[in-house]
C-alpha cells in the first residue's frame, strides 16, 4: 500500500499562529493543526490559559506548542507574538485569525457607536493587523515551496441578516469582504479563506446575553443536520483549508454550519 489519502492533510514542517486559541474553537484549531504535525503558537488575551492549553495539547500530540498572552488589537502585542514565533519555530506558514466576539442587542438602532467601532476593531481590523505582520514570513514560506495560508473564523451572521447582533454581524461581514480583497491581492502567493461558522454552543453564548432557550433556538431546528456544532466540526474544515489538501482553494467563504439557515425577524 503506497497511497495515503491523509498525506495532503499533514502539516509537518508548518508553523501556525492561532489567535484566540486558549479555548473552544481556537483550541480545537490548535489541537488539530498540532495533531497534523505543525508547530503551533497560541496567541490569546488570556496568557496563562494560552500557556496551559499549549502544554496540554503538546502532551496530547507530541509536537511543539507555545502559548503567549497577546491582545490582537494592539500592534505591540502582535509584533511580540510574531517575533516569538519566528524565534522559536523559524517562521510562520499558517495564520489562523480566530479571535472574535459579539453580543446581542434588542434594538439595533440603539447600539452605541462606540460598540460598533470596538466590534470592528476586534473582529475586522485585528485580522488585518495580524495579516500585515505575518506577511513577510508567509511569503518566505511560499518561496520555500510550502502552501502558505490564512484562514479566518467568520460567521454565518456575516452573510445572513442578524439584527440582534448588528455590531458583530456587520464587523464579520466586513472581515469577510476584506479577506476576499486580500486573497486577490495575494493571488499566487498566500491563500486566504474564511469559514462562516454556524452555532457552536460555548460559554461565550451565555456571556453574550443568550440564555439556554435562546441558544437552542439559534442552533435548532432551523439547520439541516438538526444539531449545534462542536469546535471539532469547525477544526476539521480548518485543517482542509489550511493544509496542502486545500492548496487549490483561495478567496472563498465556506459555510460550516450544519446547513444553517437563520432569517430572524423582529418579534410581532
Ligand atoms: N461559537 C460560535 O457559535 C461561533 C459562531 C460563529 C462564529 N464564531 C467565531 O469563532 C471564533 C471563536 O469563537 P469561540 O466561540 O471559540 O469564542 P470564545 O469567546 O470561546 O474564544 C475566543 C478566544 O479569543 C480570546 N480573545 C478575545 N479577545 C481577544 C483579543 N483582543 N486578543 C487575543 N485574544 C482574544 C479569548 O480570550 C478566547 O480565548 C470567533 O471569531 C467567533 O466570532 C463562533
Amino acid at each position: 500500500m503506497s497511497f495515503d489519502a491523509f498525506g495532503d492533510f499533514r502539516m509537518d514542517g508548518h508553523v501556525a499562529i492561532v489567535t484566540g486559541g486558549a479555548q473552544n474553537i481556537g483550541e480545537a484549531f490548535a489541537r488539530t493543526l498540532s495533531g497534523a504535525g505543525a508547530k503551533v503558537m497560541i496567541a490569546d488575551l488570556q496568557g496563562e490559559k494560552a500557556e496551559a492549553t499549549a502544554a496540554k495539547i503538546q502532551e496530547e500530540t507530541g509536537n511543539d506548542v507555545i502559548g503567549i498572552g497577546c491582545n490582537v488589537t494592539v500592534q505591540e502585542d502582535i509584533d511580540q507574538c510574531v517575533n516569538k514565533t519566528v524565534e522559536a519555530f523559524g517562521g510562520v506558514s499558517t495564520l489562523i485569525n480566530n479571535v472574535g466576539w459579539g453580543r446581542a442587542y434588542d434594538d439595533p438602532l440603539a447600539v452605541p457607536e462606540e460598540d460598533m467601532v470596538e466590534s470592528y476593531k476586534l473582529n475586522t481590523l485585528a485580522a488585518m493587523k495580524m495579516t500585515a505582520t505575518c506577511r513577510p514570513y508567509l511569503l518566505k514560506a511560499k518561496e520555500a515551496g510550502m502552501s502558505a495560508s490564512i484562514t479566518n473564523s467568520g460567521s454565518l451572521v456575516g452573510t445572513m441578516p442578524a439584527f440582534d447582533f448588528i455590531a458583530y454581524s456587520a464587523a464579520k461581514a466586513a472581515m469577510n469582504h476584506m479577506m476576499l480583497g486580500l486573497a486577490h491581492y495575494f493571488a499566487r502567493e498566500i491563500r486566504i479563506n474564511t469559514i462562516l461558522i454556524g452555532t457552536v454552543i460555548t460559554p461565550g453564548y451565555a456571556e453574550a446575553g443568550l440564555d439556554e432557550k435562546a441558544q437552542y433556538a439559534l442552533a435548532h431546528p432551523d439547520n439541516l443536520t438538526g444539531r449545534a456544532g462542536s469546535p471539532q466540526d469547525i477544526a476539521n474544515a480548518l485543517l482542509w483549508l489550511a493544509s496542502p489538501a486545500g492548496s487549490w482553494i483561495s478567496g472563498q467563504s465556506i459555510q460550516v454550519s450544519g446547513g444553517g439557515k437563520r432569517v430572524k425577524l423582529k418579534p410581532e
